[in-house]
């Protein structure tokens, strides 16, 4: 089989890597990819124009097409491929809005009965304005409807914060709710639909703050591990028929079906399971952890969720850890130079798996082309382990300005019995 990935981050690198690497796939190409992409199978391609992305897929006789980001899914990338009969994987651009509006997810929520923040919607800044006049409790959670790359949404600690992000961020007549705050600790739990059936992957946490100690502004993501914890076995089953299964459900009865990865993101307050917010498509740096961990090939399920046969398979994941730590470059999530040579990638051993993030090749060389620029990645028996080979090895690879955080998976190494 031939596969065409879309997309250019670690997570993308990853799902190259794992289909080559479990003999679903003879060939992997990337559009339009990055450094750790081989260059034959790197596709110069604009993602957003899919009748170039089609035209590629002719060109190198793709079989299936999986679609990494959110933002393709949602311009309806896979309604395109598939009228235009090539197998593409994830939801049509309908069934993406569960992550291209909050609004949309949260009103499918509350229709099925999937548990999650209370809320209340406005339409415009004035008549959000004049009622945060009213709001006594502080934090309240601020957010916009629509993709915003992380952007639309704000936890407000005091009145001043909340105007200043209404100010700033929210357009005259756009859609924007206000959401109750919950305190407690997250997690991400992905499903695999067919429209029908769910099948789900252990939980993961991400570190989405740049500095150690969860400090610093946000990220796309410093790094992962899984499975997580905080989400034991009956808690997930919870969050399979609780959260994923009604979803998928409420979506059929409302004649859009979702097939693809369904990632909720999840925040646990005592035994309390809330959903925050959905994806349509496999997070990064979550993939990275999860699919090394993985014991079904990955082009069964990716083929199963297009088919409609996922009911067939049930995934299965080794009772082992592993964990993710990105590289970034110097400033980054602010502004971060690029062009800067990337020494010692040959030199680590194979119990490190390298997902290249923001890389390229120049005259040969990989150079940092981003601010997540490279993902070193370890699975062992145990978490303690797996964290020590990564962060072991990881001084071997460097580049001008680079950080790391170093403290991934804090979280579970606090809890007494997080490796056993
Ligand atoms: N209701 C809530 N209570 C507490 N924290 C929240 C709430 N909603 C969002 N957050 C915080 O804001 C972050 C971003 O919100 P999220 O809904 O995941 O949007 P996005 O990932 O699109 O920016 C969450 O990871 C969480 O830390
Ligand atoms: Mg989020």
């Amino acid at each position: 089989m031939k596969y065409l990935v879309i997309g250019s981050g670690g997570r993308e690198h990853c799902l190259a890597w794992r289909l080559l690497d479990d003999g679903s796939a003879a060939e992997v190409y990337v559009a339009p990819g990055n450094g750790g992409i081989e260059d034959r199978f790197r596709l110069d391609v604009n993602i957003s124009n899919f009748p170039a992305l089609e035209h590629a897929c002719i060109d190198k006789n793709i079989d299936v097409v999986v679609v990494g980001p959110e933002a393709p899914l949602v311009d309806g990338v896979v309604d395109y491929l598939t009228e235009k009969k090539i197998p593409a994987f994830g939801p049509t651009k309908k069934a993406a809005m569960l992550e291209g509006s909050k609004l949309f997810a949260k009103q499918i929520m509350e229709k099925y009965g999937v548990p999650t923040a209370g809320h209340r919607d406005f339409t415009g800044q004035d008549s959000v304005l004049r009622h945060l006049k009213t709001v006594k409790e502080f934090p309240i959670v601020i957010k916009l409807d629509g993709l915003a790359a992380g952007k639309g949404v704000c936890v407000a600690a005091n009145p001043d914060e909340a105007l200043e992000f209404v100010l700033s961020s929210a357009k005259e007549d756009g859609k924007i709710f206000l959401e109750d705050y919950i305190f407690g600790e997250e997690a991400s739990v992905l499903g695999i639909s067919d429209g029908d059936h769910v099948e789900t992957f252990i939980a993961a946490q991400d570190h989405k703050r740049a500095y150690d100690g969860d400090t610093g502004p946000n990220t796309g993501g410093m790094g992962a591990y899984a499975p997580a914890p905080i989400i034991d076995a009956a808690k997930l089953r919870r969050v399979r028929d609780e959260v994923l299964i009604p979803t998928v459900r409420g979506m059929k009865a409302e004649g859009i079906p979702f097939k693809g990865i369904l990632y909720a993101g999840v925040i646990l307050q005592g035994d309390d399971i809330k959903v925050l917010e959905f994806n349509a498509r496999f997070g990064d740096p979550e993939t990275q952890v999860l699919l090394p961990l993985m014991k079904n090939r990955l082009g069964d399920i990716i083929g199963a969720s297009i088919n409609g046969t996922l009911s067939r398979h049930s995934l299965k994941f080794e009772r082992r850890h592993a964990i993710t730590v990105v590289m970034a470059s110097g400033g980054y999530p602010g502004d971060y130079p690029k062009g800067k040579p990337v020494k010692g990638l040959g030199d680590v051993s194979d119990r490190i798996l390298v997902f290249h993030a923001g890389t390229k090749t120049e005259n040969g060389a990989i150079v940092t082309n981003g601010g997540r620029v490279l993902n070193i990645t370890a699975a062992a028996d145990t978490l303690e382990e797996a964290r020590e080979r990564v962060y072991g090895e990881i001084d071997v690879i460097t580049f001008e300005g680079s950080f790391y955080r170093k403290d991934i998976a804090h979280r579970a190494l606090k809890r007494p019995m997080s490796s056993k």
